[in-house]
């Protein structure tokens, strides 16, 4: 099947603070932004990366993406869930069989979590990368404990989400307008099954500063 990598890199990085998007920023050499790209461009089951971006930041981006031979960048939206949703607008002229969504601020996706997603999307119309959670959760108020929350069965959703493309287009033209904090609450929105396929923790988003350094120390030590 055809399937396209859709990499969401249209944010601001509010919570991060520097004074360009952390996705512009270098880590290990070279913007988190390729970091993200070449993993889906060296996988061989991806046929072609796109990258949502704000407009704002287009000689950003053509500086992070230089000599990659990519296809026009699709200007994104206000919230993540509107830049997904124009990508897959521009996507749809080429209508590839699969769609695989990613974060640009997770720079350190692997191969195995790449290929396990589309493997799982043989059995199921979606399938999310996924974490179960290990530490024991605690519901907090005003700064206490208020009562320990059942872990089990619990998951912290990563991406890749990987969707049959007709499917999620669909379900994201239809959620328009929703504040969905990712895809696959789209897709089970409208229906559809999502596989959770275990990752890693390696591919944490990096959101704060010290998420860059952990990045960086993982690349440097070529654990990645
Ligand atoms: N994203 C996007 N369009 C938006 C907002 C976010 O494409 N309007 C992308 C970000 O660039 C990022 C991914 O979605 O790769 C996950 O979002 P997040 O980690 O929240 O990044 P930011 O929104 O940039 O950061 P913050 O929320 O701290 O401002
Ligand atoms: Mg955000």
């Amino acid at each position: 099947p055809s399937c396209i990598a859709l990499i969401a890199a249209a944010g601001s990085g509010q919570r991060f603070g520097a004074e360009r998007p952390k996705q512009y920023l270098d880590v290990a050499g070279k913007p988190v932004l390729r970091h993200t790209v070449e993993a889906f461009l060296r996988h061989p089951q991806v046929s072609a990366v796109r990258v949502v971006i704000n407009p704002a930041f287009r000689d950003l981006y053509e500086t992070a993406v230089a000599g990659l031979g990519l296809a026009e960048p699709v200007a994104g939206g206000a919230s993540r869930q509107d830049s997904v949703r124009n990508g897959l607008d521009a996507l749809a002229e080429s209508a590839p069989d699969l769609v695989l969504i990613h974060d640009a601020a997770r720079p350190l996706i692997d191969d195995t979590t790449i290929s396990a997603v589309i493997a799982a999307l043989g059995q199921q119309p979606a399938a999310i990368a996924a974490v179960p959670v290990a530490d024991t959760l605690k519901r907090g108020r005003d700064g206490v404990v208020a009562d320990t929350v059942d872990r089990s069965g619990l998951w912290r959703a990563q991406t890749p989400q990987g969707f049959r493309f007709p499917d999620i287009l669909a379900a994201h033209r239809a959620a328009a307008g929703l504040e969905l904090t990712d895809d696959a609450a789209v897709a089970e929105r409208a229906g559809l099954s999502v596989a959770l396929v275990p990752a890693k923790e390696e591919n944490f988003k990096v959101t704060t500063p010290d998420d860059l350094t952990r990045a960086a120390r993982i690349l440097d030590a070529g654990l990645s």
